[in-house]
């Protein structure tokens, strides 16, 4: 029987209510996923708890309002307790793929704004290996085209040959993240150092940031079923 995605996601949101407690200044992620969370929240909020949170988009934003979640901009709250995210690939060493949603740089900041990161996700998320989801990478609009060859000389050095890299499109114009940036979607396929990647990318003139959060997620909530949610903490150094 098909599993209904959407009840995966509500399952693991209502786990990460788990990590949640009162008085705590909460980073709110973007997406379906992270939305779930919002809706969960909502009712204990109603119910007297009190969290503030800080929005990793405009629309994350609206809806937390919409739910009567307080939310205050990000220079106020951090440091930040808990941020509670989704995303678009993890792996058991909770190296991220995200950007799907186009709120990328906006979930970085503020990821790299808490102490703790919670991803949420079903199971259909977790892989091997990083790459099956093409990573989004955000660059500025102006000489958008110059640095998507920037970005096909990187696949090139880094041994991903002529890895499909597809300006976003959204209603037939590029789309526009909240900064005002667009998104290229690059599809290196399998990534066999997300490190080497990560740092590549970024030097990359034109680049303001890309999908790949390494080292940023310190807990993963899995819904592999409604009634099978895996919990799977981030190594420490010593540990591995
Ligand atoms: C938003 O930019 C993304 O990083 C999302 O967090 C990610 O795409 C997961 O979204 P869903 O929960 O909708 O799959």
């Amino acid at each position: 029987m098909a599993v209904d995605s959407s009840a995966l996601k509500r399952a693991a949101a209502a786990r990460a209510l788990d990590f949640v407690q009162d008085g705590m200044k909460l980073g709110l992620g973007t997406g379906t996923t992270a939305d779930a969370f919002l809706d969960v929240l909502a009712p204990r909020v109603r119910g007297g708890l009190t969290v503030t949170g800080a929005a990793t988009s405009e629309r994350t934003a609206i809806k937390a309002r919409t739910l009567g979640i307080p939310v205050a901009p990000l220079e106020q709250l951090a440091p930040l307790d808990l941020t509670v995210d989704g995303a678009d690939e993890t792996d058991r060493a909770l190296n991220l793929i995200k950007g799907g949603g186009g709120a990328l740089l906006r979930e970085k900041i503020v990821a790299n704004s808490s102490k703790r990161m919670v991803v949420v996700c079903d199971g259909t998320k977790l892989v091997e290996r990083l790459g099956r989801f093409p990573l989004p990478v955000e660059v500025t609009e102006f000489g958008h085209a110059v640095t998507a060859r920037g970005l096909a000389e990187c696949a090139g050095d880094l041994g991903y040959g002529h890895a499909p890299i597809t300006l976003r499109l959204s209603e037939g114009a590029p789309y526009k993240t909240d900064g005002g940036n667009v998104i290229y979607d690059c599809a290196f396929g399998p990534i066999r150092n997300a490190a080497t990647l990560a740092v590549t990318l970024k030097a990359i003139t034109g680049v303001v940031e890309h999908g790949l959060f390494i080292g940023l997620a310190t807990t993963l909530v899995v819904a592999h079923a409604p009634e099978d949610i895996e919990i799977v903490e981030r190594k420490s150094h010593a540990e591995l």
